[in-house]
């Protein structure tokens, strides 16, 4: 395991998350604001998680951390991380499965990564998020980070333009909010 938390356990993607994970990655809510093909055949989720178990947590580039209820051992969603080389900065992404949504585990599995990232060093932390997805802005938002930019981009794969806002975080505020 990675990093533990009160209700979750934050642990390396292994075989037997490919059939939850491919169910929350083709939900058209779970995929709408997201830059994946879905729906997501097995095969495809095995080769992903293949891909995703190379990667390196500490190291620079995308590591995908499994988020797991402890409660009853379930895969919830996925906390993504790419760090800058060098380590000072990163962006974050998130995805939970629509029935484990509104529980704050999102929230609990993201302030728990930011944790850990300070900890190592983290300077600032970026997120950018789809002006639709409110959601994902209150989360952000309720962790303490802050709106930073907007700027229109073309999805392809959804063949749509919107607007992506651009939220950060520095390492001071955090560590301020974590403490109180
Ligand atoms: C974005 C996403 C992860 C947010 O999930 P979430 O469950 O709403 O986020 P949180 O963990 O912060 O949970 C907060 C909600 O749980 C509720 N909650 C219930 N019990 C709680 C508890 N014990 N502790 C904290 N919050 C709790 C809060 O009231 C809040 O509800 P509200 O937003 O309706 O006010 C989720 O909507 C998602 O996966 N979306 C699809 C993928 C996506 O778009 N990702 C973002 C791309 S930028």
């Amino acid at each position: 395991m990675l990093i533990d938390t009160a209700r979750l356990r934050l642990r390396r993607f292994q075989p037997a998350d490919i059939p939850a994970f491919a169910a929350y990655r083709s939900d058209p809510e779970v995929a709408r604001y997201q830059e994946w093909d879905f729906p997501l055949s097995l095969e495809s989720a095995g080769r992903l998680l293949r891909r995703y178990a190379r990667s390196d947590p500490a190291g620079p580039g995308w590591f995908q951390y499994a988020v797991e209820l402890k409660a009853d051992g379930c895969l919830l969603g996925d906390v993504a991380v790419h760090r800058q080389p060098g380590g000072g900065e990163a962006e974050i992404g998130f995805s939970l499965a629509r029935d484990r949504q509104g529980h704050g585990y999102a929230s609990e599995a993201v302030r728990a990564v930011l944790r850990d990232l300070v900890g190592a060093g983290l300077r600032t932390v970026s997120a950018e998020c789809d002006v639709r997805n409110q959601r994902s802005a209150r989360l952000l938002k309720r962790i303490g980070f802050e709106f930073e930019s907007q700027r229109a981009v073309f999805i392809r794969g959804k063949r749509e333009w919107t607007d992506l806002q651009m939220f950060t975080l520095s390492a001071e505020k955090w560590e301020v909010l974590d403490k109180g």
